[in-house]
């Protein structure tokens, strides 16, 4: 099959109900650059990027893709490209330098034309507030494991929503808190850089707070567009039928997925087995209050998917979902992966099955209380070189977001097998090959590939490919 061919392309567009949306995402601290101009504050990313042997190969954030100064050009390829919708994320420290009090105006301008250009050029903008660059002076104060910083966060969504509340079309409050407090605060593999493994659990309760806090600011601010949160999920699967494998696979479950999923969806957290119950003794009592501030009406759930993990009793080499070039080798369970699937360049299995298999989870899980599903990110990297001559044929980032199209479309459909997910579209990570975080430059997701010493934008293969797409769906709908 040649998906990149018209007939493929016809045939997955079909597919679509007329309003699906296809979009691209992108995030302000891996794209921006510019850290020092501009009256933004460093943020806890800054910091961490500076510590030695805390990002592959010593690369610096401090210039990414050079967005901040290359805005028109970024807008022009996302028109080109003919996307519905563009998913990037507010900086908080360029708007609010310290995290709380004065706002800074040069920020405050640069999401302003950001958000007049995509909206002449066509472009519906999905505003993500927090992507994990937390003002320094707030995770000096402890971060996301002092409950103040939630406080705070609602006070910046109040300014964001003022600001920009009459031309977002989508808000969403927090990227994958999963991400931030297992990389940030257990592992230590991300910033703020703790290694505090279940003693990170308050960083959880505190970030489901600042959305339940950021929803009410949306909202009471009478913002026009639609409200909503993204978290990461894996189905997990475990590495035998053996009592110990099935145990460990429940709690990774319970861990990664269902304690970020459910006090938002349901307004509960999940029973915990009694053997893990102590480490959630570091939350502290859980206020009925809190709760009801966390589970929040939402407009729409933000899915972002990449793979899926098989785990086993026993301490182990877990590379993954951390994305680092570090193994992690200290819990009491492993990810044993799928060694039968291909895998990206991040080594994780391309299963794009289990995309079906997690969307009829979540339907089973949350019934009702699911409101309407966007896949907020999807993509895969690959080995790529870091200079290019003509277009890059990147045949293998084609297959990998076609076959989760059609997956999670043929789930989705009537007769599929998660046909109760009202699912509204697709957003690829990413627009651009750009800052992967602890894994520097080395990891190139993008449509289009950057040139980190010139700051090129060549497109690539499927960058037309997803063109085509586009432009199949809008002439059908
Ligand atoms: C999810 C994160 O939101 C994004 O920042 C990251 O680049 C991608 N995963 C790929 O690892």
């Amino acid at each position: 099959m040649t998906l990149e061919s018209t007939e493929s392309v016809t045939e997955l567009a079909g597919r679509m109900p007329p309003s699906f949306t296809l979009g691209v995402a992108a995030a302000a601290f891996q794209i921006e650059g510019a850290l020092g101009e501009g009256g933004r504050g460093p943020s806890g990313w800054d910091a961490f990027a500076e510590k030695p042997g805390a990002i592959m190969d010593g690369h610096s954030p401090a210039v990414a893709c050079d967005h901040y100064n290359r805005l028109p050009e970024d807008v022009a390829l996302l028109q080109e490209l003919g996307v519905d919708s563009y998913r990037f994320s507010l900086s908080w420290p360029r708007i609010q330098p310290d995290g709380r009090g004065s706002f800074n105006p040069e920020g405050l301008d640069f999401y302003d034309r950001l958000i007049d250009q995509l909206l002449e050029a066509g472009v519906s903008p999905m505003a993500t507030l927090y992507h994990w660059d937390t003002p320094l002076p707030l995770e000096h104060r402890g971060g996301w494991l002092n409950r103040e910083t939630a406080e705070r966060f609602g006070e910046y969504a109040a300014a964001a929503a003022a600001r920009y509340g009459d031309r977002v079309a989508q808000w969403v409050t927090l990227n994958e808190p999963l991400s931030v407090t297992l990389n940030g605060y257990a592992l230590g593999v991300h910033a703020p850089g703790h290694a505090l493994m279940f003693d990170a659990l308050p960083s959880i309760h505190h970030q489901l707070l600042a959305h339940g806090l950021g929803v009410q600011a949306l909202r009471a601010a009478g913002v026009t567009g639609s409200v909503g949160v993204t978290n990461l999920h894996a189905p997990v699967r475990p590495g035998s039928r053996s009592i110990g494998d099935r145990m460990v696979a429940r709690m990774y479950d319970l861990l990664m997925n269902r304690i970020y999923a459910d006090p938002v969806l349901l307004g509960r957290y999940p029973t915990l087995p009694v053997y893990a119950r102590p480490w959630l003794r570091s939350i502290g009592r859980i206020s009925d209050a809190d709760l009801r501030t966390i589970h929040q009406p939402l407009d729409f759930y933000g899915l972002n998917y990449y793979f899926p993990v098989k785990v086993a009793v026993g301490r182990g080499v877990t590379p993954i979902p951390a994305n680092t070039h570090k193994a992690v080798a200290r819990l009491p369970f492993h990810e044993v992966g799928y060694p039968e699937l291909s895998s990206t360049g991040f080594g994780w299995p391309v299963a794009p099955e289990h995309l079906a298999i997690l969307l009829k989870e979540l339907q089973d899980r949350y019934g009702d209380a699911l409101p309407p599903v966007y896949i907020t990110e999807g993509g895969a990297s690959f080995p790529e070189p870091d200079k290019v001559e003509g277009t890059l044929q990147d045949e293998e980032r084609v297959q990998y977001l076609a076959t989760h199209l059609r997956a999670a479309l043929d789930a989705t459909s009537p007769g599929g097998m998660a046909a109760g997910v009202d699912l509204r579209g697709y957003y690829v990570w990413t627009l651009m090959d750009n800052f992967e975080w602890a894994a520097g430059y080395s990891q190139r997701f993008g449509l289009v590939h950057v040139d980190f010493e010139t700051q090129a934008r060549t497109p690539k293969q499927s960058f037309y490919w997803y063109r085509a797409l586009s432009r199949a769906r809008k002439n059908r709908a």
